[in-house]
């Protein structure tokens, strides 16, 4: 087992609940976390550490959960063992069926009680708490609150992946024990200094890039950590990760996984199940398997996949048909229910792009969205790859390129929008709009402080159109500001930027009379 990093608040907590109990107290905690965020382990160092030199475990297993005492079997034949307690191993053994039948859960767990009081302090290590069967868990909170009720002494320390039986838990030992001896504890990534230093304990030879790319990619998980680093930062170990977790699984937790991960986002329960087209029970099913392997978490009537490499992982495994079936309900569902939401119209155009369905139109409605900016440069990325794939001189396609352009000025993603002013400079049918693109293209290499490439369009520009009042007036004002900013001298520049201001107020006044005017005829 590799070196132990971090955690030093939780383990001086868990400290406290071990010390009370050396006291002669009765203290318990309860550690949750995600899966893989290192609960057994912590649990293990803490164990460790503890001045309690009698130590019994209680762990559930996923296939056991309904098997009544099988989490705390373990428990009970180490209690039965001890000499002082002939009574238990007669209640746990009894051959003859009657007996077996009569199994009476509360005379267990007095004698286990008993048992446990003659052995002295001791420490009670709880693992898996969301797997536990029913009856485990009735012992443990049975075994805290008869030792407390008799002043007698008792550490419980529990760990658990975010569960309603972990809540359960706590809430049961709540009734028992006062708030000084009840810890809850959530266990969240570890620190990036912290998961720095578990690599470098792990991998020593780890380049310091490469190790920040680790640390990046695992969020912080412990478990993730150990995969990644396993796998030189690979995804095949996460691919494998999650086949064997989902060994043995239905189906239908394949194929919400299948979901979930092309979703890559959360997704309400009765959402996920009009998208799979299944009865609600159906879903829940499914849930549940994915949930109980750790693949998946739900809360709050929501279920997402529990780490994004999870996520990864399982998108790589989803064939080619279904992945493309996947996609085309998300994108409908989502664009049918964005409105005006840019977001959710964002995603909606991802799936469908992905699908293969027509985007131009809807790639459009977006671009032009008071909201544009908050696609950023990812949805900016997007909207080329969405443009550059459709038939290039259509007019939709030509006018999506535009806007593109226009939004990347937004985003000052300056080298964008030249790329694309470029291209609209050769495929516009009319030489105006030509001319117009390449007078875009200076702007944007301006912008890029690349003068004489602004100097170069705005010479094609004034070369391909000319005669256009409006638009001469803009190549002049480019070109004084081109003449400010060069290296020359400045006259030039001032005088066009004085008179070009005096034209654009003319042009306006015209205008202003032309529109009185109309409205007067
Ligand atoms: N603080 C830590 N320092 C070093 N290694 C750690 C630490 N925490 C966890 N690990 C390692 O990370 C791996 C995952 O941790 P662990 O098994 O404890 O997670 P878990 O929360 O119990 O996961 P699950 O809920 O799936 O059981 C283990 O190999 C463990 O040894
Ligand atoms: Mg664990």
């Amino acid at each position: 087992m590799s070196g132990f990093v971090g955690r030093q608040d939780e383990l001086a907590e868990l400290g406290e609940i071990t010390g009370a109990a050396a006291a002669g107290q009765v203290a318990a905690a309860v550690v949750v976390g995600e899966p893989g965020s290192g609960k057994s382990r912590l649990l293990a160092e803490a164990a460790g550490r503890a001045p309690l030199s009698n130590r019994f475990r209680v762990v559930g297993y996923e296939p056991e959960r309904e098997v009544p005492l099988a989490a705390a079997s373990d428990l009970l034949l180490a209690l039965a063992a001890s000499p002082a307690t002939h009574g238990l191993e007669a209640l746990l053994f009894a051959d003859d069926r009657e007996d077996a039948a009569a199994l009476q859960p509360l005379r267990i767990f007095e004698s286990a009680h008993r048992a446990l009081r003659m052995v002295g302090p001791a420490l009670v290590l709880v693992d898996d708490v969301q797997w536990i069967d029913e009856l485990s868990l009735a012992i443990c909170h049975y075994l805290v609150r008869a030792a407390h009720d008799r002043g007698e002494s008792l550490a419980l320390i529990a760990g658990g992946r975010p569960s309603g039986t972990s809540i359960a838990l706590v809430e049961s030992l709540a009734q028992v024990l006062p708030p000084e001896h009840l810890r809850r504890l959530e266990l969240g990534p570890l620190a990036s200094g912290e998961a720095l230093e578990l690599v470098g304990m792990l991998e020593p030879g780890l380049s310091q890039g490469a190790a920040r790319e680790v640390v990046a990619r695992s969020g912080g998980s412990p478990f993730w950590l150990e995969a990644l680093v396993r796998t030189a930062g690979g995804e095949v170990d996460a691919g494998r990760l999650v086949t064997a977790r989902l060994r043995g699984a239905s189906g239908d937790a394949g194929g919400l996984l299948a979901l979930l991960a092309v979703a890559g986002r959360p997704l309400a329960f009765d959402d996920a199940a009009e998208l799979k087209g299944w009865e609600m029970s159906r879903l829940e099913q499914a849930l549940r398997e994915l949930v109980s392997r750790g693949v998946a978490v739900d809360s709050g009537g929501r279920v997402w996949l529990a780490h994004d490499l999870i996520r990864v992982a399982a998108a790589g495994e989803v064939p080619e048909e279904q992945r493309l079936d996947v996609h085309r309900r998300l994108g409908n569902w989502l664009m049918r229910s964005a409105g005006n939401d840019v977001r959710r119209l964002r995603e909606a155009l991802a799936h469908r792009h992905a699908a293969g369905l027509p985007s131009v139109d809807v790639a459009d409605r977006l671009v032009r969205s008071p909201q544009r900016t908050l696609l950023g440069e990812e949805g900016l990325a997007l909207l080329v790859e969405i443009a550059d794939e459709s038939e290039s001189s259509a007019q939709s396609v030509l006018m999506l390129n535009e806007q593109i352009a226009a939004l990347a000025t937004d985003l000052a993603r300056h080298d964008v929008a030249l790329e694309r002013s470029l291209l609209l400079a050769e495929r516009w049918p009319d030489s105006l709009r030509r001319a117009r693109a390449l007078l875009d293209g200076a702007r944007s290499a301006f912008a890029l402080d690349d003068l004489d490439r602004a100097s170069g369009y705005l010479a094609r520009a004034r070369a391909t159109h000319a005669g256009d009042e409006l638009l001469d007036l803009e190549f002049d004002v480019q070109q004084a500001a081109l003449d400010l900013w060069g290296a020359g001298p400045k006259e030039r520049g001032r005088a066009l930027a004085h008179e070009a201001v005096e034209r654009g107020r003319r042009l306006y006044e015209s205008d202003e009379r032309s529109r009185d005017d109309g409205a007067g005829g």
